[in-house]
């Protein structure tokens, strides 16, 4: 079975800048994957290769074997993308705007499964008004549904709720993973990690144009080894002999709250007792276990 996006090698580059240098990504049919990484990592740059929006400087990309340049036409119509920039045309409607859609696929009689969409969106009351009158996260459900008008086997969606409400989250998600489950390819890049870690199976991370951590999402997180002990330092500053254990340097530095790694929560006494000794008031302690925060955090620095 061909991989639902196979990315071969890919560079990108702008002048004075390389946006991609070399990036090689296969993801298997039926994976909900992540694409992590800080702004102005590649990820939307890798998402508009894949869909024939930007030309590769080197490499290649396919999407389940049709090649995004060669084969362009069979490559876009496997692929459904939302992009990451609130795009439409404000003269028409949201039914008007999906059916505009359909018809680039040469869907005619599409109504049934627009319906389903724009329900499964709670975008039904506004099919309707004219996409000028919707509200930012309003739009952005119409670029989800446009994305899904012609079920494409293979989904990519950028950042689709940066910007939107709890429920519209909850929602999208809803049917995101349903389409999973029924088989659909899932690609999602958020800076909401706490999503990802929910969603995601498998997670690449990008920083600055390359790779930098590829893995089962369960993997990722076992790299983080033990607890976490969150202190919340209100006078004074984290004793120079625990500063190895702090998850982030700098923060140890300063007063306030620093995360510091623990292999086991008997250590939890001692911790406190050089605090103590240390002349820093420790006003609240919270242990965590890791989650996909840390992992990026230590990834993105370079020691993982
Ligand atoms: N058309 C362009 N011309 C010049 N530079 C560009 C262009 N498009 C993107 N870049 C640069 O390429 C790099 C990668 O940008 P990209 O949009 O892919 O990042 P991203 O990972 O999606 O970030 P974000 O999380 O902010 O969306 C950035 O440094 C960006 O400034
Ligand atoms: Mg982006």
């Amino acid at each position: 079975m061909p991989s639902a996006i196979s990315v071969k090698e890919v560079t990108k580059t702008y002048p004075g800048l390389t946006a991609l240098g070399g990036v090689s990504l296969e993801i298997e049919p039926g994976e909900f994957f992540g694409l992590l990484g800080p702004n102005g990592a590649g990820k939307t740059t890798l998402i508009s290769i894949i869909a024939g929006l930007t030309r590769a400087n080197k490499g290649s990309v396919s999407v389940l074997d049709h090649d995004v340049v060669s084969d362009f036409r069979m490559s876009r119509r496997l692929l459904g993308v939302v992009p990451q920039e609130l795009v439409f045309d404000p003269f028409f409607t949201v039914r008007e705007t999906l059916r505009i859609q359909s018809g680039y696929f040469g869907l005619t009689r599409n109504d049934d499964w627009i319906d389903e969409v724009m329900s499964n969106l709670d975008l039904s009351g506004k099919a309707d008004s004219n996409m000028r009158a919707l509200s930012g996260g309003m739009k952005r459900r119409v670029l989800v549904a446009q994305a899904l008008v012609h079920k494409p086997p293979v989904i990519v969606l950028d950042e689709p709720t940066a910007g939107v409400d709890v429920e519209l989250r909850q929602t999208l998600w809803k049917f995101i993973a349903r389409l999973n489950r029924d088989g659909h390819t899932i690609v999602l890049t958020t800076h909401y990690l706490e999503e990802a870690q929910a969603l995601c199976t498998r997670i690449a991370m990008l920083k600055a144009g390359q790779i930098v951590a590829l893995d089962r999402t369960e993997e990722l997180l076992r790299r983080v080894a033990g607890l976490q002990m969150v202190l919340a330092i209100g006078q004074g500053q984290l004793p120079e002999a625990l500063r190895d254990r702090a998850i982030d340097r700098d923060a140890a530095q300063r007063s306030g709250k620093v995360a510091l790694r623990l292999s086991d929560s008997s250590e939890v006494e001692g911790i406190l007792a050089a605090c103590r000794e240390g002349g820093a008031r420790v006003d609240d302690i919270e242990l965590q276990a890791p989650d996909l925060e840390d992992v990026f955090v230590q990834v993105m620095r370079g020691n993982s």
